[in-house]
């Protein structure tokens, strides 16, 4: 095989690592969320803290907006709260929709005016309050409402909480972390959302970053270092280059994969009311498999030893294994966010690529060996490679 060869493939694999990526750097994980009562909101913000969304459709000809807040997770012994603060960002001064779940299990959505000492009793806000309600499926609380908002509501401070019942009736949040930083703006008009902190949530940035990690390492390093020992090894001038590849491949889609992990680990203590057991249980069998993969290179037998082909089939079903399980569980890490469709569009994107350079290459290699075995035929074994599919009798087949 010439060197012209080679130098296309890897343009080819070039080629699929620099795919474009999401350019969406505000994911918003509220978006395309159903409602069940149907209702549909165009603007929708992940808030900063506290795990809580809002969403929204304002009407500016008569100044009102029909808002959902979503407090997700949490359980029928909290009681959850969003207000509007026009005089600022902290807690007196909220004119507050505040709900629970009475002890007979029927919801109750009231208002209520926060003062510097915070009882939260029921009271009428210095804004008109409708069609208020609020219900509670899933581990999930929505608080849903209209507001006649004014001039100066259109852009002001919002302040959520969370806290416990005590004897059927709110009582005293936590007073320390994320309950006293779930402050920030709202403008109902233009639909930005800011925190005090700035930015978008941290919670949907380590979302991002895990996805990204784990879909760079699992969903797309390890295919290509994969595709990189299956295919390179075949020609005779890739040898033992296709080796240091597929293994740098591996080492560093590893790293990532690991990182990956550990910020699925982290995201998922952090939210202790959310279980995504299929997403989780997956990861870890991933982790588990792919370190006995790297542990497994210690005891690789030597090319001569007789159990070297029992190696390869252990090495080869595992990789392929990994590579299954991997692509499933990016698509359930999709399904966790939501919606996201811009993500998923382009990973599908990416894998469709990975499979049809693995067809063409898987092709090529066929006629290649096919033609090398023909050639060797006739030259009577002189050079003696045994080259089925690939499987060449090299120090590191
Ligand atoms: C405000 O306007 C919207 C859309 O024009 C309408 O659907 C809604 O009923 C109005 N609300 C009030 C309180 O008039
Ligand atoms: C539940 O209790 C509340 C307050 O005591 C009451 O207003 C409501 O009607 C009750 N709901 C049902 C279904 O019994």
């Amino acid at each position: 095989m010439n060197k012209f060869s080679i130098a296309m493939l890897f343009l080819g694999l070039g080629l699929v690592i620099t795919l474009p990526a999401p350019s969406s750097a505000q994911t918003q994980a509220c978006n395309g969320l159903t409602f069940s009562s149907n209702q549909v909101f165009s603007s929708c913000n992940d808030l900063p803290r506290l795990s809580s969304y809002l969403y929204w459709n304002y009407h500016a000809t008569n100044q009102t907006a029909d808002i959902a807040f979503r407090k997700t997770p949490t359980s029928t012994s909290n009681w959850v709260a969003w207000a509007l603060n026009p005089s600022g960002q902290r807690m007196a001064g909220s004119q507050a929709l505040v709900a629970y779940q009475q002890s007979n299990g029927t919801m109750i959505a009231y208002t209520a005016p926060v003062s510097a000492s915070p009882t939260m009793q029921p009271g009428s806000l210095s804004f008109g309050v409708s069609n208020l309600r609020a219900e509670y499926s899933n581990g999930e609380m929505i608080i849903f409402a209209t507001l006649q908002l004014d001039n100066t509501l259109l852009s002001t401070n919002q302040v959520w909480q969370e806290g416990p019942l005590s004897g059927g009736s709110p009582s005293i949040h936590p007073t320390s972390g994320d309950n006293m930083q779930s402050v920030g703006t709202v403008d109902f008009a233009t639909g930005t959302v800011t925190s005090t902190g700035g930015g978008i949530s941290s919670r949907a940035r380590r979302r991002n970053v895990h996805g990204l990690l784990n879909g760079v390492g699992w969903g797309v390093l390890m295919p290509i270092g994969a595709i990189t020992a299956r295919y390179l090894k075949v020609f005779k001038a890739a040898d033992p280059a296709w080796y240091y590849l597929h293994i740098s491949c591996q080492v560093i889609a590893y790293a990532l994969g690991v990182a990956g992990w550990g910020t699925g680990l982290k995201l998922g203590s952090d939210s202790p009311g959310i279980k995504y057991s299929k997403h989780r249980n997956i990861g870890i069998a991933l982790f588990s498999m792919a370190t006995l993969q790297v542990c497994a290179l210690l005891a690789k037998p030597k090319p001569d030893n007789k159990y070297r082909i029992y190696w390869k089939f252990y090495h080869h079903s595992i990789g392929y294994a990994i590579i299954v399980l991997s692509i499933v569980n990016i698509f359930e890490g999709f399904d966790v966010l939501n919606g996201q469709n811009n993500w998923k569009k382009a990973y599908i994107g990416i894998i469709i690529a990975l499979g049809a350079i693995a067809l063409i290459l898987e092709t090529f290699t066929w006629l290649i060996v096919v033609r090398r075995e023909k050639s060797e035929t006739t030259n009577k074994h002189l050079n003696g490679t045994n080259g089925v599919n690939g499987y060449a009798t090299t120090a590191h087949a």
